[in-house]
Order: structure tokens, then sequence, then C-alpha cells
């Protein structure tokens, strides 16, 4: 495909020559307008390089799961580590049942599954660059094979059916529907998710599809500096509602987009790689992307709407639950500052109508304030308050003290000023929150006791109209990537006692009252955990990255069982 673009010349004075050697000086050149006629094989020779790619690359058509696969593993014996009213068990508490209408469902995300990079069409993602040249990823691994998901999908969708899992959430590469971002719509890539959600519906597995997990393409990195740049919201817009009018008759929940904590937290992007095409000053980017990632969400909630779209429409927010450290007043106020600065960010716009307090004591000193018109078309623009909800930490006042820090933008923590971590103090022992998963996921211990205090105050913070998704949770099984026997890997009582815990934590939630309406494990099976690699595993299923087979491990079974005990329908 072959694209005509307008643009500045930062693009020229950033190409090739830039971009793959240039470490040293990353200014950019004086602002010239020209014409470029590229291809989108240009854009991967410039920028990226040779990808890799798999030996299996035509669409796989599932074969007959075999039967041995299927037998669950016996029950596991669940130590109780910590104190606290779950109770282990393998009979049905009476006091719990999921609400008429719950479903459950496993997750994945584009460049983390699909592989095939370069095929039919698809342009290169920022992803493709960060892994590729920008950002140090374990052992050089790349998305460009994955777990080739985008020529195995049939049999995967086949393998959670089996399971009996109700819903598939997975996402859309937006450089496959266009491959420069905006400009040219690439048909090859609408039909593969044609099929990638008809092979749902077969299955009776209800599609949820994410429209935006990170993999911006690269081309508008590149031309206006992606999300910290207004024109981002008017390409969102235009791809969404391609999706949107594709499959909006199909799709049973829609998601605008995934943990923009995480996303705008990567700006500024790495500059030995990318030069510069904005001047907002770094400390301030993520908060432009946030507030343009708000609009864009906001403008396609209500285009979906006009499009008379009924599916539930949402944004997945992120973040662990919150304790402060110690009984000061201080660990008190560092833990609302942590909430205003993570999930308050995203979720005071939409369910309460304005950025926290907190937060705009800083923003407001560049972002302009909401104009009536977009609040009113922010406030509400999620219908659920989606979360991914893995874990808990303890929060506190930064070494020097609140005030000291708001005061110092030289300090390390500033403007969040608030501290975190996972122990409690030397004077209570030093213990962990939880038992520490994989070590290459340090931000991730199993906390599953605290989820019910959770759920509660995302309901009495926010008080979300419709209730409450957990739209991800799961764990690493710690040293999983070191196993080199199957049965080993298979066998994971860290996952298994998450899961199992986590559930009866939602099943405790809901019985004392919390709206909770649904809720997706991470992940359908090993994958691409961003820059930790393959070197830490979410998967409910193994896979053998040599042959790329599929294997489901002890913990699937457990969650399964979990919901076939507690599932009212
Ligand atoms: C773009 O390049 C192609 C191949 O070189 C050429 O056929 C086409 O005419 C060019 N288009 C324009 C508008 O320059
Ligand atoms: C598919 O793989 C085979 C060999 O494994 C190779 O000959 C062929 O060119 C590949 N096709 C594509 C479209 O990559
Ligand atoms: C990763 O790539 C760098 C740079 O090419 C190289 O020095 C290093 O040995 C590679 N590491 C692995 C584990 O392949
Ligand atoms: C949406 O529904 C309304 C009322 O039934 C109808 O007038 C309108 O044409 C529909 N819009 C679309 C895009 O289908
Ligand atoms: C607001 O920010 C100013 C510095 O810009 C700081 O001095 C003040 O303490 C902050 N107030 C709150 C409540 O965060
Ligand atoms: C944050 O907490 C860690 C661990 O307790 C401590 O070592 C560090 O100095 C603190 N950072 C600041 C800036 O207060
Ligand atoms: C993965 O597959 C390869 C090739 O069949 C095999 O040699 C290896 O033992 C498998 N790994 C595991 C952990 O099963
Ligand atoms: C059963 O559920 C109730 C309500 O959540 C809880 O209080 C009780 O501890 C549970 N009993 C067992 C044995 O798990």
């Amino acid at each position: 495909m072959r694209y005509l673009i307008l643009c500045l010349g930062l693009l020229v004075a950033g190409n090739a020559a830039t971009a793959v050697s240039n470490t040293a000086s990353s200014t950019a050149s004086a602002p010239l307008t020209t014409t470029l006629n590229i291809t989108v094989e240009d854009l991967w020779n410039i920028y990226i390089g040779p990808v890799q790619s798999a030996s299996i690359n035509t669409t796989v058509e599932p074969t007959p799961i075999p039967s041995a696969q299927l037998i669950p593993p016996p029950q596991l014996y669940y130590p109780s580590y910590l104190p606290g009213a779950q109770i282990p068990g393998l009979g049905r508490n009476e006091s719990w049942s999921f609400p008429k209408g719950f479903w459950w469902g496993v997750s994945g995300a584009s460049y983390q599954v699909e592989g095939a990079v370069k095929v039919d069409g698809r342009g290169p993602s920022l992803w493709d660059a960060f892994t590729h040249r920008a950002m140090s990823v374990a052992d050089n691994q790349t998305g460009d094979v994955a777990i080739n998901e985008y020529y195995l999908y049939k049999q995967d969708i086949q393998r959670i059916a089996a399971m009996g899992v109700q819903a598939y959430s997975f996402s859309i590469s937006w450089s496959r529907i266009f491959p420069f971002g905006n400009g040219p719509i690439n048909e090859a890539g609408l039909q593969h998710y044609d099929d990638v959600i008809n092979t749902c519906l077969e299955y009776g597995i209800q599609p949820q599809v994410t429209i935006y997990h990170w993999d911006l393409p690269l081309y508008l990195q590149l031309s206006y500096g992606g999300w910290t740049s207004p024109q981002i919201i008017d390409d969102y817009l235009a791809y969404a509602r391609v999706l949107l009018e594709r499959w909006g008759d199909k799709v049973s929940a829609w998601y605008t987009f995934n943990e923009p904590i995480s996303f705008c937290g990567e700006y500024p992007v790495p500059d030995h790689y990318f030069t510069h095409t904005t001047t907002i000053p770094a400390i301030q980017q993520p908060y432009w992307c946030g507030h343009y990632m708000l609009l864009a969400a906001a403008k396609t909630y209500h285009l979906a709407r006009s499009l008379n779209i009924t599916a539930p429409i949402s944004i997945k927010n992120s973040g662990g639950y919150k304790l402060p450290r110690t009984a000061s007043p201080a660990d008190t106020l560092a833990v609302q500052r942590a909430w205003a600065f993570n999930e308050g960010w995203f979720a005071n716009p939409l369910f309460l109508g304005d950025y926290p307090p907190l937060l705009k004591n800083f923003t407001s000193s560049f972002l302009p304030e909401f104009t009536p018109e977009e609040r009113t078309l922010i406030h509400g623009a999620s219908d659920y308050f989606a979360h991914d909800a893995y874990t808990a930490a303890y929060y506190m006042a930064p070494d020097s003290g609140i005030e000291a820090c708001l005061s110092d933008p030289s300090n390390s923590l500033y403007p969040k000023c608030y501290n975190s971590t996972y122990t409690l103090p030397d004077s209570e022992g030093g213990w962990l929150i939880g038992p520490a998963s994989d070590p290459n996921t340090r931000w991730l211990h199993k906390a599953t006791e605290w989820l019910p205090a959770f759920l509660h105050y995302i309901q009495d913070t926010w008080n979300p109209p419709n209730g409450i998704v957990i739209t991800e949770f799961g764990m690493t099984e710690p040293f999983e990537a070191y196993k080199t026997k199957r049965e080993d890997v298979l066998t994971d009582p860290l996952r298994s006692a998450y899961y199992h815990d986590y559930v009866q934590a939602m099943l405790m939630a809901v019985a004392e009252g919390v709206k909770l309406v649904g809720c997706s494990a991470w992940s359908i099976a090993d994958n691409l955990e961003w820059t930790a690699g393959f070197t830490v595993k979410f998967g409910l299923q193994y896979v053998n990255l040599t042959t790329q087979e599929r294997f489901y491990k002890a913990s699937f079974f457990e969650l399964a069982r979990l919901f076939k005990t507690y599932m009212q329908d």
C-alpha cells in the first residue's frame, strides 16, 4: 500500500540516518513542508529493519483437543499463608453466587499474541519500534512471531470454548486496519478480524474488543508525536468508526482504551530513537496524552451510540489496591494522592465530571479546563468501571515529606509526591503484602484478601451506575520460564491459589452488595509481556515456543471449576 503524505520535515530529518544510528543528537531540524510518497514496506525498512516470520504461516484449521488434555488435575492443597476470611474448601458456600448475567472470559492483546507483524499489509507500530530498536527487552525478544495467534486463533478459540469460557477479550491492531494510522484502509486486516469474530460466535464465545491496546501506528508517532498531539483524536475516531460500523452488531463489549496510565506513561518516548515531535515538557506529556485519550474515548462512546450500538463501551483503567503503610496522617494523604494520580486521573472525569483536585493542582498550570461541553461528553462515557485489578501495595509519604516534595520539582517523586512499597515497616517485621510473583514482575503480589475492600472502594468512590467489570486479573508463577519439563510448568500452585482466592474474594464482595457484572482473566495463553519478553508467564495455557503447541495449566481448571460452582445460569 502506497500513501502520499504531506508532512513536516521532522519525518525527513528523522528518517533512516537519524533513527538507525544517531544516539548523540536528537535535535529536530527546522520544520519544512514536503510530500513523501512512501510504502508500508518503506516504513518497515527505514524504521524497523528485518523481522522474523513463523514457520506456520497459513490459517490452521482446528484439530480435536486430545481428551487426555481435558482431564482436570487432582485437587490441590492450598496453604493458608495469610490469615483472613477466605477458607479453602471444595464445597459450595451457600452464601455465594454470581448474579444472573455475570460472564467470565480470558484476555489477550494484539501485539502480545498475534505475531505475523508484516503479514497482509500491516504497518509497523510503536511496539515494533520499541522491541526492535528503542527499548531494552529481556533476551532481545520481539512480537514478530509471538504465539502466532494470527494463524492459530481457530484452535485457540476452540480450546477456550472447551473449558467453558464465555468471553474472549482481544484487541485489534490499528496498523493492520490503517497501516499508516490514517489514510488508506487495508481490507485484508479487516477480513482477518471478521474471521476471528465469526469464529468466536461459531463456538458460542462472546467477542469483546479493545480498540487500542498500546500498539499505536508508528507513522502517527513519527509524524506528529502520537498521543502528545490533538491530531490523534480525529485519527483515533476515524479508526474506531471503521470497527464500530463493521462489527457493531457482533461484538458484545467494547473497550476504547487499555490502561491509559501505562501507555501515557510511555511519554516522553525514548529520544535516542525518536526525534522530537513535540515541545511539551517531558513531565507534562503523560497528562496531555491522558487528556486527548479522554476526549477520543468520549467521542467514540457517543459515536457508537449514534450508530445505535447497544453493547457496553468502557475504558479499561488499571492499578492495585492502596493501603497506608503506617497509621500516620502523611501516609493516609499519600494514599489519597495515589488514588488521584492513578485511577482518579480517568475515573473522576468519567464518573464524577472532572479531574481529582489533587491532580488538578498540578495539571491546571498547563492543561486547559474541560469546557462544559467536553465535561458533559466525558462524564458517563464509560458504561462500566472496567478495572485491571491484579494486586495491592503500601503507600507512604516521600522521605522528605509531601509538602517539601510538592515544592521541589527535582524530587524524583514529583509531581505525584507519594512513595510505595510491598513491605511493612521494619518495626512490623518488614513482611511482604503477599506472596511474590516472578522476580521480573516485581509489582505483582498475591494480595487477594484485599479485593473485597478494593471493589467497595471503587463502588463507594465513583459509584459507577452500571457496575464494575474486572477486565484483567492474573499471576506469574515464579521462575516458570526456567522450567524445562512440561509437567513442571503445568502444575502452577501459586497461580491456582491466586485464582481460587480471587474468585472467592469476588463472591464475598458480591455477597456484600458490590455490583460486579463480569471478569476476564489475563491471559488466554503465555505471551510477550512487553519489555519482560517471554521471561515471565501469565498464561492459563503453556505455549511451547518451539512448536507453538498449547497445553492447559492446572490453574485453568481451577478457575473454570469455581465458575461452574458459582454461576447461576
Ligand atoms: C508514487 O510512487 C509510485 C511508484 O514509484 C508511482 O507509480 C506513483 O505515480 C507515485 N505517486 C505520486 C503521486 O507521485
Ligand atoms: C511460508 O513459509 C514457507 C516455508 O516455511 C515459505 O516458503 C513461504 O514463503 C512462507 N510464506 C509467506 C507468505 O511468508
Ligand atoms: C541483545 O542484543 C544486543 C545488541 O545487539 C547484544 O549485544 C546482546 O548480546 C543480545 N542479547 C541476547 C540475550 O541475545
Ligand atoms: C438509530 O435508530 C434511530 C431510531 O430508531 C434511527 O432513526 C436511526 O436512523 C438509527 N441510526 C442508524 C445509524 O442506524
Ligand atoms: C498545590 O500545589 C502547590 C505547588 O504548585 C503546593 O504548594 C500545594 O501544597 C499544593 N496543594 C495541594 C493540596 O496539593
Ligand atoms: C521511597 O521509598 C524507598 C523504600 O522505602 C526509599 O528507599 C526511597 O528513598 C523513597 N524515595 C523517596 C524519594 O522518598
Ligand atoms: C517443546 O517442544 C520441543 C520440540 O518438540 C521439545 O523438544 C521440548 O521438550 C518442548 N518443551 C517442553 C517444555 O515441553
Ligand atoms: C461463606 O460466605 C460468607 C459470606 O461471604 C462468609 O462470611 C463465610 O466465611 C464463607 N464460608 C466459608 C466456609 O467460606
